[in-house]
């Protein structure tokens, strides 16, 4: 499949060179064709790989990621062009951090909104899914590096969406459990999350954790 990625840093990274490595054919978008991240990415990921500009990248994928800093998710979306990204899935992986004060960041968006549902709601001809937003993006395409089992979640509005979302996560990247949580206001948790999980890295000194949900 062609894979559009929208953003150059360690996510963007991370599950572009995952996809490529799954025989994807992926094109990493920034701000502009040529971004010395996104050259060094292509260098190293190898066939499969290639870089464009946010417009590009969107035009490219017949699903696409978003991998870029939650403040500039929309400006980017733009950027991509709302256009290039009807009809298709926009896998959607940013935070509402807001870092103006310092560490650790608070949320620009809380409560009764979330950056997840902003995003569906800018672009109402895509399909968004929230996902991997709550983990780590080594263990995003790793889960197993935690040597047990744990949880990853889904929102979004179109179930079809979240089911090649889902199928992705399990059979490409290695997820055994994939927690379909309902529409994309389902977001508003799953970004509130992060309240907790910076500072259990602060506490733990480490980002190598994740949620595992019990029930009886
Ligand atoms: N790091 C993690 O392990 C992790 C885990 C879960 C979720 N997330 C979320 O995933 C997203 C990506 O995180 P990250 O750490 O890989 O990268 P990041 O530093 O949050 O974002 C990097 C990307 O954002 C673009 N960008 C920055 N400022 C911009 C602006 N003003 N206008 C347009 N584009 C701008 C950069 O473009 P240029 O290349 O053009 O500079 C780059 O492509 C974030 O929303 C983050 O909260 C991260």
């Amino acid at each position: 499949m062609k894979i559009g990625i929208l953003g150059t840093g360690m996510v963007g990274q991370a599950i572009g060179g995952k996809l490529v490595e799954l025989g994807h054919e992926v094109k990493m978008g920034s701000r502009s064709a040529g971004n010395e991240k996104a050259v060094a990415w292509v260098q190293q990921a190898g066939s499969g790989a290639s870089e464009g500009s946010f417009a590009d990248a969107a035009t490219f994928g017949e699903m696409v990621f978003h991998c870029a800093l939650g403040t500039a998710a929309l400006e980017i979306l733009e950027a991509a062009g709302h256009d290039n990204l009807k009809g298709k899935i926009l896998v959607d992986l940013t935070n509402p951090l807001d870092f103006s004060k310092g560490m650790p960041p608070s949320l620009f968006v809380f409560g009764t909104d979330s950056l997840g549902e902003r995003i569906q709601a800018a672009i109402p001809e895509t399909k968004v899914v929230k996902t991997l937003n709550t983990i780590a993006n080594p263990i995003m395409i790793n889960p197993q590096s935690l040597g047990q089992d744990h949880d990853v979640f889904v929102s979004g509005n179109d179930p079809e969406a979240k089911a090649q979302v889902t199928n992705l996560l399990k059979e490409g990247f290695g997820w055994s459990n994939v927690v379909d949580l309902g529409d994309i206001s389902t977001s508003r948790g799953t970004e509130a999350y992060l309240l907790m999980w910076l500072r259990l890295w602060q506490a733990f000194g480490d980002t190598n954790f994740n949620i595992k949900i019990v029930r009886q």
